[in-house]
This record gives structure tokens, C-alpha cells and sequence, in this order.
């Protein structure tokens, strides 16, 4: 065993992650995560493991937190969930389903409690309970009691619409018909989980197998496939159980604790967890969590963690949520798990945006339960060992085809390798070779070089736009998948298919389809597939020395192929009139994730306004010398603004540059001059970078670009800009745009009827009652949208003690100002 540092339980992120390599993780991330989500709630087929998932998520949101600009872009960000299956009708939850942030390390716990504090402003010595209770490995379900009667028992879904099954839930002997008992609230939507037993996961498994039926890969699966059947007496004939731990809309709402609300839900008579404590402190919390991790094996049904909850509720909605987790709850997870196997291959996946994204073959090897024979690696950097510009990042260890390596799954799966054994690598090994050219179309493959960064990027991307077919296809799967144009049936066999015959090479052309065309195309490669399958049975049986008997041609299937193709053009053409942010999202372009688009389509109400706006910002647009300039550490954009203002003003009057004697520019302190000098040099080097920066200073059109939207920085407004630099995007949107119509704007929900809702709000000075982040949540939750400057179109600003400039700023356009108590008074939280 070589010497190595213990392997974390999670997935680090690279310390040289840039920018840019973040984002198209990021991307592809989210698109794996969303396509799980759709397979695991949609079709009850997981393909990867709880485990793997949950590494895919946090690396996902390691990415978000180091790279804020990305949080709630991408496929995964907002959707809990997939959309519920058409075979149920939907229900409309009237509070959202919501998903939990996951921790696995003890300290990620300390922080969500330190985290839960800051945001509260809750003093260090003051008390903060907790519950913590196991966190059941099933299948969430909403039951809507009215005057104690169950009316409704719907899924999860996508957490906003989930599907009807109170039918099936009516089967099971946990859920109550009826609540009994004092203060059963007149309206109340219990939460919970579904979940099988393990004794009887195993009778359903073998009654499965006696009738020649396809077994289930775990409790879980098997209790989400019994719940979710057309037929309650299936469901009935399940022993599905229920444990209630939350709640959605109950009127009038509930008051106290969690742990009180979960006592009352037993009175009740709802089945609610043994385990489940109130805990004083952190350690409190993390001694139930080892308690019920030494209790897991003899629980008798899966579990795979301990949820945390802050147990008063008041304190609860102060927190509220962020995205799509609670900031009052944590899933704190069971730790993963290693195993070593053999590297058999390496493999180049192409992605959406070039990136070459390698990928290990492996000896196939359990872990955790789980067979793994992928694990991703990331980037060229990863297989190397070396970060972007050459720091260590396995000290050196690259990973070759041949080594045997150390697999991790955080949970119970999933396949990132984290270490090579290098005392079992054989002799002969040969270093990786990562391809200088795109495997798909033989372009260049290059890293480019980020000026913000200063640092070639991690990775390696095909130049070959718009000829590279890996590129064009992914984009496409990209453009039908279920959270851009969401065409039902459009899989990706037929748009290989179809890119391959020519008949779909831009979005534009999935709406000028011809039937025939498709239907011949699509038969061709089937007819392709099933001569080249013959062909490889009849060598086996060659080889083995036997014949053949001759097969009759199945003909049966003519008639659904038709169906699907039928279906196909059904789904096109109801997708004729989409809505601008889905139509945005679409179009993938690099770091316009699905919570972009949508911000940016508050702001901008069509394409042409977009691109009008793109234009104007990309006309002057930062260069590169006011890039350097903004690089440099320690100076803000007032005292940058302030000293580019100096060099101009003196560049007008026709004087030399003064090589920025100390003091010569207000609120540029020493520290940022030494950075200045460091950077530039002095005298008339520092003069020139200088000169040059304010030559190439951005202007209003780029600095204020798509103001009002929260979810558009630097990195997006550069991704609309070099999108809408290439004529051959805007051809394709523009043959689109021929193609669709713009559904109305939807307005805004739940917010829609607060008198903050669009209104935009500045937060100034100390405020004394909620720290600026809950300030911020609260606004954000009735609909504002909270900006950090003020200007002309600012509608109100709240100033505590100790505003400065933005009150004069506030004079100045003539907007209101309040106090902190006048507008906890307007929110109704005074
Ligand atoms: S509380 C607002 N408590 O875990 C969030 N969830 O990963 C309310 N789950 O969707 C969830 N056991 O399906 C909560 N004791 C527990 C749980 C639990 C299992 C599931 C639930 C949720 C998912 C989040």
C-alpha cells in the first residue's frame, strides 16, 4: 500500500478549478443530475446509485460555491425531482416540495449550524436545538387532510406538480383515512416517506422472480414502482409503510416546535419515527447521528443519513429557503465508500460546449453493493496529476490505463477515481496521452487562455464549432431535452439518427420535418443495426462451429414505430409556441443555465430585445488592459473607477501621465497602489497599463447590462456577448425564430400580490434586526428584487444606522427611504 493522506468522504473540487472549467463541469453536471432526476422519479429506473447522485450534487454545489455566478444555472438547479408521469393527473402542491442540502463530514455539520447562526444573528452562547431523526431511503408523498379526512395523496414530482395517488395511498395500513384527536387543524398536508420493509422488499422481490418478473434493485425502487401503479390492488398487495416528518400548507398554521408538531402528528395517529430527537447542542447532534448509524443495520429499512432541523418554527421561516433546499434543514449522509479495481481504458467523451471530458474504463468492482465500471476524471489536468498551471494535485500521481486505482462513491456508489496505487502500476506503463485533437472531428483541441483568470483553462475544447458532429448532436439533445423544448419522444437515437441522414443539423430544422423523411431514416438505422447484430451472431456461431436456423422478420412492430413517429411530430408541433425562457435556456449557450434564462427573461420581454442589449454591451465591452486592471487585488470599483477617472481626465487636459503618486486618487490606499506597482511596474510602465485601462474601460451599455436581473454577472454577459459574435448563431436563432411563436410571459407566482413584487430594493447601513442576507431572502420571497447600488430605477431603500452615499444617492433619483422597523412593518414581520 503506498503512503497517501486518508481520502475525504466527498469528492474534493480541483484547487485549480478556473472559471471556465467550473462552468462546463458545472453544465455537465447539472445535465447528468437532471437526466437521473427524470429516470429515478419518472421512471422509477435509477441508472446510478443514491450514492452517485449525491456525489454528482456535491460537487455540483461545490462548484456553486466557490463560483457563485453559477448557482441556479444548469439543467439540475431549481427542478427537485422530474416531472410527474402523464399516466397520473397532476396535483398542484400547494406549498413546493423541497429537497435537503446534504453534508457528510462532521464539520459541513458545524458550519450549517454556524451558517444557520450568522443568518439568524443568533449569539454564539445562546441555545439553538435541533431535531435529528434518519432520513428514510424512500419516496416522499404529500397527504392533504380537510377536517381531518384525507382528500389527497399526491407525490413529489417535479416538487411543484406531483402526481395523484390517493388511490394507492388509501392501501396503506400506515396512512390514516381520518386524523383523530385534539386541534386536528381544518386544513393540513402531511408529509412523509414511503419506504418497504426489508423483510418485505425481499418476499416482493421473490414473488417476483416465481412469476418470471424483472426484480427490483432495492426497497426504494420497489415501494416508488408499487406506490406508482395504475391499479391500487397492486398497490394493496404491497406492504408499503409511512413515516410523517414535515408538512406543506396547514391552516391555521402551526406554532412551537418541530419536535412538538411531530408529537402532535402522533397523537394524531400518523406513524411518525422512534428515532427521532431534540438535541440542545451540535454534539448532541452528532452523537444521535452515530447512534443511529450503529442502529442502521438492525432497523429493518433503509436509511441513508440523519436529518437535522431547527426545531423552533418561527425561527424556521425567518431562515425560509434557498433555491431548492430548506436553510433550516441538512441531510447529514453516511459516509462513503472505496474499493480498488484496474483502470482499463480511457475514454473522450465530447461535450455541448468541445470539452473533452475523460472518462476511466474500469475493471468492473462493487462498491458499497453497486457495481462501478466508469468513474469520471474530470479533466486533462486530473488524468495528469497537475493542476491547470502545474501545482500537484495528486502530488504528481497521473492515472494511466493499467493502474489500479482507488474508486469512491460518497453514500452507497459512485465512481470518482481518487488515488493511484503506484507500487502496483506495471512496468511498462505508459503516461496518458491526452488527445491534442477532438476525437470526433479530428479539430484542434485546445485550452484556452482566461484573461480574468490569467490561466489557460482546465479544459481542453474542440475548436471545431460548428463542424464538429459530437458538439452539434449534444447541443441538439440539449435543445429537445425536457428543461429547454421539452419535445416528448425526441431521444437520442433519433437525433443521431436524424443528424447523421442530414435531416436535423440546427434546432430550426426539427420544426421543417418531413414525415416520410423521418420514418425512412429511422428504418434505415434499424434496419442497419439488426443486419450488423446478425451479422456478429452468425460469427459467434461460426466460430463456435454451429449454424444458424434462419429468423423470421418480426413485423409486429411497424404499427408503434408508426405511433411514435406520429407522437413525435404531436410533441413538434405543440412546442410551436414556447415561452422566452425556455426558448433562451435552449439554446445552450455556455453559462446561461435555466435560472439565467428565466432572470433574464424579467428583463428583457423577447430575443430582439436580448440581442439589441448584447449588442450595445458587447460594443464596449472591457479589453483586456481594464481586465488587468480589474484583476488586481485590493482595489474596489470606486477607487478603480475613481483612479480611471484621474488617468482620463488627465489624458483630455493633454498632461503626461503623473505615475500615480501616493494619494493622488481618493480611497486608493497603499495596499492597492503596491498591487498597482506589482502588476505594472512604476512610472511609465504603470502610467501606459493605466492609460490603457481607461481606453478600454466598459461603458454603461456593458456595466449596466441586464440590470434588475440577479442571477447575470460578468461571466454570463461575456457568454451572451461571444454567442451572439458568431453570424452562424444568429442565423440559427433567427431560422428559429421563424419556426416558434413566444408564449405569453407567465406572471409571477405566490409573489404576485405582494406590493414589493418587481419593485427593486437597496439595503443600506447596519441593519439591526435580521442580518443582510435574511433582509435579502425576505425581499426576494415577495417578489423584489434586491440590488446593491442605487439609480433611477431603484424603488425604495432601506437605510439603517451608518448609510452613507446610497442615501445621497437616494436624494439625488428622489427614492423613498424607510428604516429597518418601517419596512419589517411593510413586510407584516414587525
Ligand atoms: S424533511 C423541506 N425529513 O429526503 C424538506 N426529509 O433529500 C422536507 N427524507 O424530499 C424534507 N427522510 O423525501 C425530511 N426525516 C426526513 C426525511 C426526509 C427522508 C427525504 C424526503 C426529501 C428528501 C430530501
Amino acid at each position: 500500500m503506498p503512503a497517501r493522506k486518508p481520502a475525504p468522504p466527498i469528492p474534493d473540487l480541483e484547487p485549480d478549478l478556473t472559471p471556465e472549467a467550473a462552468r462546463a463541469a458545472h453544465a455537465a453536471l447539472s445535465e447528468q443530475i437532471a437526466e437521473a432526476d427524470r429516470l429515478y422519479h419518472q421512471e422509477d429506473a435509477p441508472e446510478i446509485t443514491d450514492a452517485e447522485y449525491d456525489a454528482l450534487r456535491r460537487r455540483l454545489e461545490a462548484i456553486e460555491a466557490r463560483f457563485p455566478d453559477l448557482a441556479g444555472t444548469g439543467a439540475a438547479s431549481a427542478s427537485v425531482g422530474a416531472k410527474p408521469s402523464e399516466k397520473f393527473a397532476k396535483v398542484r402542491h400547494a406549498v413546493p416540495m423541497l429537497s435537503l442540502g446534504n453534508a457528510f463530514a462532521d464539520a459541513e455539520v458545524e458550519e450549517f449550524a454556524a451558517r444557520v447562526r450568522r443568518f439568524l444573528n443568533w449569539p454564539e452562547g445562546e441555545p439553538l436545538a435541533f431535531t435529528a431523526e434518519p432520513k428514510i431511503d424512500g419516496l416522499s408523498l404529500s397527504l392533504r387532510y380537510e377536517d381531518g379526512i384525507l382528500v389527497t395523496a399526491a407525490t413529489r414530482g417535479d416538487g411543484e406538480v406531483g402526481e395523484n395517488v390517493t388511490a394507492n395511498a388509501r392501501t396503506v395500513r400506515d396512512i390514516p383515512e381520518r386524523l383523530v384527536g385534539e386541534g386536528v387543524p381544518p386544513l393540513c398536508e402531511v408529509r412523509g416517506e414511503i419506504y418497504l420493509s426489508h423483510a418485505d422488499f425481499a418476499a416482493i422481490n421473490a414473488r417476483q422472480e416465481a412469476q418470471g418478473k424483472p426484480l427490483f434493485a432495492n426497497p426504494r425502487n420497489a415501494a416508488a414502482g408499487s406506490l406508482r401503479q395504475l391499479d391500487p390492488a397492486i398497490t394493496a398487495a404491497r406492504p408499503l409503510r409511512f413515516f410523517a416528518y414535515a408538512w406543506g400548507a396547514v391552516e391555521p398554521a402551526f406554532e412551537g416546535t418541530q419536535s412538538g408538531v411531530i408529537a402532535r402528528f402522533r397523537e394524531w395517529g400518523l406513524p411518525v419515527n422512534p428515532l427521532s430527537v431534540r438535541c440542545a447542542d451540535i454534539a448532541a447532534m452528532l452523537a444521535h447521528y452515530r447512534s443511529i448509524e450503529r442502529q442502521r443495520a438492525d432497523l429493518g429499512y433503509d436509511i441513508d443519513g440523519v436529518v437535522y432541523k431547527v426545531d423552533d418554527l418561527a425561527l424556521q421561516r425567518r431562515l425560509g429557503f434557498v433555491s431548492r433546499s430548506p436553510r433550516w434543514a441538512l441531510a447529514h449522509k453516511f459516509a462513503a465508500q472505496e474499493a480498488f479495481t484496474v483502470v482499463e481504458g480511457i475514454d473522450i467523451n465530447v461535450g455541448r460546449t468541445g470539452s473533452l471530458n475523460p472518462l476511466a474504463k474500469l475493471r468492473p468492482v462493487t462498491v458499497g453493493g453497486v457495481v462501478v465500471s466508469n468513474a469520471t476524471l474530470h479533466n486533462e489536468g486530473y488524468v495528469k496529476g497537475v493542476g491547470g498551471d502545474g501545482e500537484p494535485i495528486r502530488e504528481g500521481r497521473d492515472i494511466r490505463v493499467g493502474d489500479t486505482v482507488i474508486v469512491l462513491r460518497a453514500g452507497d456508489v459512485i465512481p470518482k477515481v481518487m488515488d493511484v496505487v503506484l507500487d502496483k502500476r506495471p512496468a511498462d506503463s505508459q503516461a496518458y496521452a491526452f488527445p491534442e485533437a477532438c476525437p470526433a472531428c479530428g479539430s484542434k483541441a485546445v485550452r484556452a487562455f482566461n484573461p480574468r483568470t490569467k490561466k489557460p483553462d482546465s479544459v481542453r475544447r474542440c475548436t471545431g464549432g460548428l463542424i464538429c458532429p459530437a458538439q452539434a448532436v449534444e447541443r441538439l439533445k440539449h435543445f429537445v431535452s425536457r428543461n429547454a423544448f421539452d419535445i416528448e419522444g425526441f431521444g437520442e437515437t433519433y437525433i443521431e439518427t436524424l443528424f447523421e441522414d442530414g435531416l436535423v443539423r440546427q434546432p430550426a430544422d426539427i420544426f421543417r420535418l418531413d414525415f416520410e423523411k423521418v420514418a425512412a431514416s429511422l428504418a434505415a438505422r434499424r434496419r442497419a443495426l439488426a443486419e450488423a447484430r446478425a451479422r456478429q451472431k452468425e460469427e459467434a456461431a461460426r466460430a463456435a462451429g454451429e449454424t444458424l436456423k434462419p429468423v423470421k422478420a418480426a413485423k409486429k412492430k411497424e404499427g408503434e414505430r408508426q405511433l411514435a413517429i406520429e407522437n413525435l411530430f404531436a410533441a413538434i408541433a405543440a412546442r410551436r409556441t414556447v415561452a422566452f425562457p425556455r426558448l433562451l435556456f435552449a439554446l445552450g449557450i455556455p453559462n446561461v443555465g435555466e435560472v439565467t434564462a428565466k432572470e433574464l427573461a424579467k428583463v428583457f420581454p423577447d430575443m430582439r430585445a436580448l440581442i439589441a442589449s448584447v449588442d450595445a454591451a458587447a460594443a464596449c465591452r472591457p479589453g483586456e488592459g481594464w481586465l488587468a486592471l480589474d484583476a488586481v487585488d485590493r482595489i474596489g470599483s470606486v477607487a478603480r473607477d475613481a483612479l480611471l477617472d484621474h488617468v482620463a481626465a488627465r489624458a483630455e487636459a493633454g498632461e503626461p501621465g503623473d505615475g500615480l503618486p501616493p494619494g493622488a486618487v481618493k480611497g486608493l490606499g497603499p495596499a492597492a497602489r503596491e498591487n498597482l506597482v506589482a502588476a505594472f511596474g512604476e512610472g511609465e510602465a504603470l502610467d501606459a497599463a493605466l492609460l490603457r485601462a481607461a481606453r478600454e474601460r466598459p461603458c454603461a451599455a456593458y456595466l449596466g447590462f441586464a440590470e434588475g436581473a440577479s442571477d447575470v454577472g460578468d461571466v454570463v454577459k461575456d457568454a451572451l456577448i461571444d454567442f451572439f459574435a458568431e453570424a452562424h448563431n444568429r442565423d440559427a436563432v433567427e431560422a428559429l425564430l421563424a419556426e416558434v411563436t413566444l408564449a405569453q410571459a407567465e406572471a409571477p407566482v405566490a409573489s404576485g400580490n405582494s406590493e414589493l413584487a418587481g419593485k427593486i430594493v437597496v439595503f443600506t447601513g447596519s441593519l439591526e434586526r435580521m442580518t443582510r442576507n435574511e433582509a435579502k431572502a425576505t425581499a426576494e420571497r415577495l417578489g423584489a428584487k434586491v440590488a446593491s447600488s442605487v439609480s433611477g430605477n431603484t424603488d425604495l431603500v432601506v437605510a439603517g444606522p451608518g448609510a452613507g452615499s446610497k442615501l445621497k444617492e437616494a436624494e439625488k433619483h428622489g427614492v423613498a427611504v424607510i428604516s429597518e422597523a418601517e419596512w419589517l412593518e411593510r413586510i407584516g414581520a414587525a
